[in-house]
């Protein structure tokens, strides 16, 4: 072989090498111009040929032209393999796992009382009612004045209710027993139409396995100029269906007495006891659910309301007894025990919120 072969052999040697080293794209391009650039070593040696004769010219340039193209060749065979290599990296990088579980170290559980409190408020929201809220700190006459409690009422003792320290002037707030207030904090601040529902926590002085200091009630009001006994217990109804989920709740209505409604009733629903379980919509026994009545037209005058022109209905249950009901807990206590395992077990998925379309509870 001449020595012009060996040499150009030896350049591709050199070069050939020198691209499998170059590890990224910068060191590739310095190879590239160190061959092919214009002082390039192919480049130079491409330039000798014009003073060649033209039979030496033509084997020469035939030879370097095709060292050109297998350089020329492996160049972009690396930069291919570089760009793959930099491409998989990135996508070995910036990888999301789509099927992981959200948040895995969070374990909530949604209480009970949060869940029936929901679970209710969606079903009178169906029905058109809004939320309304007032304070647990009340005087009395939103407690009980205005909701027709004749002074020497027998709740007004101290025995039921939580009394603050009297005020300069003798006066006592106390702690409302009931959600009934809120009913007149409404009337007195919003025109009929009226159709509320008032969830909220209430207190009394008892403590056993079914009565704590605390609870929670939801109270329903519903005012308008024809309102009538017969709504009162279309909805009732339609609640106990929609609540229990059973669409063969028996309900019955019994009279009863509340100083604001006349007439008062009280609903109770069939149900029978299977062991330890209490089903609902078989049965032959009868279990009070909750208060309801006509307002009474003392507590609508209170409220600066011509009973005259408006009237309508009230309502209001125990919250956490539908809860036992509902899900079969023993023991009230046991609500307010703050017991992560009994939450655990109890407790609802915080991502399932109770709605009518897919079902108040799974
Ligand atoms: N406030 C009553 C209680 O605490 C419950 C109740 C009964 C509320 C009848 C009402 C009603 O609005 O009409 O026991």
């Amino acid at each position: 072989m001449s020595a012009v072969m060996t040499d150009l052999a030896a350049l591709e040697a050199e070069l050939s090498a020198r691209v499998a080293a170059a590890a990224d794209a910068a060191s590739l391009e310095e190879v590239r111009v160190a061959a092919l650039g214009k002082k390039g070593a192919i480049t130079e040696r491409l330039k000798t040929l014009g003073a060649l004769s033209p039979d030496e010219r033509k084997s020469m340039g035939a030879a370097i032209n095709a060292l050109k193209d297998r350089v020329t060749e492996a160049l972009e065979a690396r930069k291919r393999a570089l760009d793959d290599a930099a491409l998989d990296q990135r996508l070995a990088a910036e990888r999301l796992d789509v099927s992981l579980p959200v948040r895995p170290e969070a374990k909530g559980r949604i209480h009970p009382i949060s869940q029936v409190t929901e679970e209710v408020v969606a079903i009178f929201s169906a029905m058109g009612f809004d939320v309304a809220e007032g304070p647990d700190i009340e005087d009395d006459f939103h407690n009980f004045t205005a909701l027709n409690f004749p002074l020497d009422h027998p709740a007004r003792e101290m025995h039921d209710t939580f009394f603050f320290e009297p005020k300069a002037d003798g006066s006592r707030m106390l702690l409302r027993t009931h959600t009934s207030p809120v009913q007149i904090r409404t009337m007195m601040t919003r025109k009929p139409p009226i159709r509320i529902i008032i969830p909220g926590r209430t207190f009394r002085c008892d403590s056993d396995q079914t009565h704590t200091p605390m609870f929670h009630q939801v109270e329903g009001l519903v005012i308008d100029r024809e309102t009538h006994m017969g709504h009162l217990k279309g909805t009732l109804e339609a609640f106990a269906k929609a609540f229990f989920e059973v669409d063969a709740v028996k309900t019955r209505f019994r009279p009863h007495f509340f100083p604001f409604t006349e007439p008062s009733a009280e609903m109770d629903i069939g149900y029978e006891r299977v062991g330890n379980e209490v089903r609902i919509g078989t049965g032959s026994k009868w279990m009070e659910i909750l208060g309801s009545g006509m307002v009474h037209p003392n507590v609508l005058r209170n409220c600066g309301l011509d009973p005259d022109e408006y009237q309508g209905f009230a309502f209001g249950m125990g919250i956490d007894r539908l809860a036992m009901l509902k899900y079969g807990i023993p023991d009230l206590r046991d609500f307010f025990a703050a017991d992560a395992r009994w939450l655990e077990h109890y407790g609802f998925d915080p991502l399932d919120q109770p709605n009518l379309a897919t079902g108040l509870s799974r």
